[in-house]
């Protein structure tokens, strides 16, 4: 076999709840100040589960519609991977929950397992996946890179941070989207900005000071790192900064982040450009040459500035993809790849083609990588497999608003039941799109069951 070319996304599927809160509702409910949740953190509404739905549930649909709508045979898969730190089992993990999804074909045969570290989950699933077929262990069939979340936290500052959802990745050579190779910059250390210790619990403990300046630096330093590794491969380049994107992708916690995160990227520009080239490039910012990365996380002067004059960089590259994190909020491990979905959406496919799209996948405790894909120039190619997210708009649109008392009692529900057995779900089916994978009942061993709601006629949803 020889070495595959082209290594990506092949197809890309997306899932979000059917049901969600509105954010300017939840701010009055919540007795916060008007604005606080929809212009401060920039989320207009949250998707949340029911106790009918939990992290096997989610990637049993999202895994199931991915292969139903894009005619894969469960023979096909050689490797499947989840990203997740929605812990319903120590032991036992997602993947071998999907494993039901092939065992009417007999295809056992398939390598991976769970990754958990936070958000990064999914972007560990997704190198893997590449890797393997890079590696002298592929056998020719494709990956599938899983990622799910529940993301649910206390009653407090944290709570409309919250979320949702699920993305499945196929994974192949000649893909649409190609990981590029040799641009990957990652960088891990030891931080408790945001965890999990209580093991009972859905809910995190969030430093959350701390976690946004761990995810600025950890931006920094994966971005810097990037630079290098793109002046490696092309050391004549002109500029080594943004303009090399064509789009940039990011991890969103609340959208507002990731406008500043633009602005930070923007930062690092100026700070790796030399003096004299800066008061041409950058006029009206010289009050910031002395400035550096580690005093200005918080700095809102040099925040505010950089926002201000590179808001066409936002506006241009990354406010696009944007769309679920605000429609639905974190994710989690699918919210990075929410963003990719995003722009494929909501951009017109012609304008994407040949581009670079750069992303940044953080995770706290930390993991965080900054890579780059390439989009095919094969218009054909690229123009079918950004149809195949044609009902991502209209599913978003048929959503049920719930009210933010009923919403905070759902999380009672789920609060005062997590890992309860035996347990039957109270949660409404009927509220679940089609073709919906739901928890039937855990029974006093713990052992869960699952149901799907009825598939629409074309087993397409
Ligand atoms: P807070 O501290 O209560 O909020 O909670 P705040 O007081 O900082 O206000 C938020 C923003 O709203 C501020 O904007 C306010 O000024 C503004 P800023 O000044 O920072 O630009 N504001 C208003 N704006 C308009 N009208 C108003 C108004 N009132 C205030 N009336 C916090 C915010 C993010 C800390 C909290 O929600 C939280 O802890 N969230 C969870 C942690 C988090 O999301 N961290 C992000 C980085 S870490 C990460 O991404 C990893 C993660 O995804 C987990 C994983 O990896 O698994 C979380």
């Amino acid at each position: 076999m020889s070495w595959p070319e082209n290594v990506g996304i092949c197809a890309i599927e997306v899932l979000f709840p059917s049901q969600y809160v509105d954010q300017t509702e939840l701010e009055q409910f919540d007795g916060a100040s008007a604005g606080k949740y929809t212009i401060g953190l920039g989320q207009a509404k949250m998707g949340f589960c029911s106790d009918r739905e939990d992290v096997n549930s989610l990637c049993l649909t999202v895994v199931s519609r991915l292969m139903e709508r894009h005619h894969i045979k469960p023979t096909e898969i050689g490797r499947l991977e989840v990203g997740t730190e929605t812990i319903v089992d120590k032991s036992k993990s997602v993947k071998s929950v999907l494993m039901q999804l092939f065992a009417d074909s007999g295809n056992t045969d398939i390598e991976g397992i769970d990754t958990t570290n936070a958000c990064y989950g999914g972007t560990a699933a997704l190198f893997n996946s590449v890797n393997w077929i890079e590696s002298s262990s592929w056998d020719g069939r494709y990956a599938l890179a899983v990622c799910a979340d529940i993301a649910v936290y206390a009653k407090g500052a944290a709570r409309p941070t919250g979320g949702a959802g699920a993305i499945a990745m196929l994974v192949g050579p000649n893909a649409p989207l190609v990981l590029e190779r040799g641009l990957r910059a990652t960088h891990m250390e030891h931080a408790y900005d945001f965890y999990k210790p209580d093991l009972s619990s859905e809910y995190p403990t969030v430093d959350g000071k701390l976690s946004i300046q761990c995810y600025l630096s950890a931006l920094d330093t994966c971005y810097q790192l990037y630079r290098k590794k793109l002046e490696k491969r092309n050391p004549k380049a002109a500029d080594l900064g943004l303009e090399n994107f064509d789009a940039i992708l990011f991890h969103t916690p609340f959208c507002k982040l990731v406008q500043k995160s633009v602005a930070r990227l923007c930062f690092n520009d100026y700070l790796l450009t030399n003096k004299e080239k800066r008061a041409s490039k950058y006029v009206g910012l010289e009050r910031f040459d002395n400035s550096t990365l580690e005093s200005t996380y918080f700095d809102r002067d040099v925040e505010k500035a950089f926002m201000t004059q590179f808001n066409n960089v936002f506006e241009s590259k990354t406010k696009k993809s944007l769309l679920l994190a605000n429609q639905v909020g974190n994710m989690y491990t699918p919210s990075v790849y929410s963003g990719l979905a995003s722009l494929l959406v909501n951009v017109n496919s012609a304008e994407l083609l040949g581009k670079r799209i750069g992303v940044f996948s953080y995770g706290s405790g930390l993991a965080a990588s900054m890579y780059s894909i390439a989009v095919t120039q094969d218009a054909k190619a690229f123009e079918k497999f950004v149809q195949k997210l044609n009902y991502v708009l209209p599913a978003l649109n048929s959503r049920e608003k719930v009210a933010p008392e009923t919403f905070s009692e759902l999380m009672e529900v789920r609060e005062k039941n997590n890992h309860a057995a035996p347990y039957t779900p109270t949660g409404s089916i009927s509220a679940l799109f089609p073709g919906t994978y739901y928890l039937k009942n855990v029974d006093e061993l713990h052992r869960r069951t699952y149901e799907r709601t009825p598939t629409i006629s074309n087993g397409v949803h």
